[in-house]
């Protein structure tokens, strides 16, 4: 697995802290590519259970180099805080490498987002209020601060004072809040760079010299395809490019340094915040798939909205990121259910829809086309490889594979580690 892209093929939280760990233990580097700590994933680690959601996976084994690149946004309390609980833990994340070229997330972004969301009401896009949208908005216009300005001071004051002549008014006169103060966030943010400095490299030469090595490198990405800024379901996305592509120009290679797109799927689908989902279930088998797969969210716990598996979106994911293998997690939620169904076309105003649609007119108007498939309800958290599963559930995986267009190469039962099985 030399050079592999983990790719979210759905609306986030499929599971790819998941994979990405399992993958992990062979890796020598892992690196994110973009988002900041609007995701997250669940480490175990002994009999301890713990939310990261800046750093990378992996970084619970040494020998894995740990890479937050130049495509993520970094707010430096919440890297330093998980930093600490690693610590505490017994997890050394000296080894953590950060690129200079990473935005940082300034105290006013995180105001700034909860305030537009605030004022967005029913129209709100129903983000993590981490202050990603507005710190990537300063990135593309010019006014960002990145991880290398925390170590010039007077640079670092210079820019914060830049960026709060703009920020200030629209604090105070569009929102009615109270400013933002450059005295205290320098103080507050010269003192992180002071901790984050060992820890700045330049990430995309590493990874180079790791990938011309013939090192094992991850590329983690965090969401999923269709909360991509270019790809997703815009407006109600994120404000960067989780697909395939984001990982080249968040950490700084070329195409032809991948050798592999593992996109992750949940065998259903869920999806928290607003926006279009044509397979959403508001009856009693949504609420099951909320209740047996858990679907609160990591970093926000919130109630994760649910539905059947669509195939429709789940090939776009595979055409629009490259996925060269899947990962079906989850499997065993659909155990419950005596008939499965996957969404295999939409219609919309009059029109029927094979190809994910394009525009969001469409989209909100889609009612799915589903095909049923019988279900094997039994358990099967025990199984460990695809010979044993049911005959209902292998002709399912093999169904999925077809409508996607990508083999499964991975397939996850279980909340347990050991309940990840890969396709021998
Ligand atoms: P933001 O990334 O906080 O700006 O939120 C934009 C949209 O992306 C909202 O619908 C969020 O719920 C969603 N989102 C952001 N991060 C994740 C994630 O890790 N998993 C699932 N949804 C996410």
């Amino acid at each position: 697995m030399p050079a592999t892209i983990v790719v979210g093929a759905q609306w986030g939280d499929e599971g790819k802290g998941k994979i990405a760990n399992l993958l992990a233990r062979e890796a020598d580097v892992v690196v994110r590519y973009q988002g900041g700590n609007n995701a997250g994933h669940t480490v175990v680690i002994g009999n301890e259970t713990f939310a990261l959601s800046l750093m990378p996976s992996g970084v619970i084994y040494p020998e894995v180099i740990p890479v937050i690149g130049n495509g993520c946004v970094v707010d430096p309390a919440v890297l330093l805080a998980e930093m600490d609980a690693l610590r505490q833990r017994g997890i050394d994340p000296s080894h953590l490498r950060l690129s200079g070229n990473a935005h940082l997330i300034m105290p006013y972004h995180r105001t700034l987002d909860a305030l537009r969301e605030r004022y967005l009401g029913s129209q709100r896009i129903g983000t993590t209020k981490r202050g990603i949208g507005p710190a990537y908005q300063d990135k593309y216009s010019r006014l960002g601060i990145r991880v290398q300005d925390l170590f010039d001071p007077k640079i670092f004051r210079d820019k914060v004072e830049v960026a709060l002549k703009e920020k200030n008014r629209i604090l105070t006169k569009v929102f009615n809040h109270l400013p933002a103060s450059a005295d205290e966030i320098v103080e507050e943010y010269l003192a992180y760079g002071a901790r984050l400095l060992p820890h700045v490299t330049d990430t995309s030469l590493l990874v180079w010299q790791a990938i011309r090595a013939g090192k094992n490198v991850i590329f983690e990405g965090a969401q999923g395809v269709l909360l991509d800024i270019d790809h997703g379901t815009y407006p109600f996305v994120t404000s960067s490019n989780p697909v395939a592509g984001g990982a080249l120009t968040g950490v700084g290679v070329g195409p032809r340094d991948i050798d592999r797109v593992l996109g992750i799927a949940k065998a259903y689908v869920s999806r928290v915040g607003s926006g279009p989902f044509p397979t959403e279930l508001h009856d009693e088998v949504g609420e099951q798939m909320i209740q047996i797969g858990g679907e609160y969210g990591t970093v926000t716990g919130r109630r994760r909205r649910c539905g059947w598996l669509d195939a429709v979106a789940l090939h776009y994911a595979v055409r629009v990121s490259g996925i060269t293998e899947l990962a079906l997690m989850k499997l065993d939620v659909l155990s419950a259910f005596p008939t499965l169904r996957i969404a295999v076309g939409y219609l919309s105003l009059g029109e029927r829809y094979d190809e994910f649609p394009r525009q969001q007119r469409v989209l909100y108007n889609c009612a799915p086309i589903y095909e049923d498939l019988p279900g094997w309800h039994t358990d099967i958290t025990e199984v460990r490889r695809l010979q044993d599963l049911p005959r209902e559930a292998r002709a399912y995986l093999e169904r999925v594979e077809e409508l996607a267009g990508a083999p499964v190469s991975i397939v996850s039962v279980g909340p347990e580690r050991s309940a990840t099985f890969l396709r021998q």
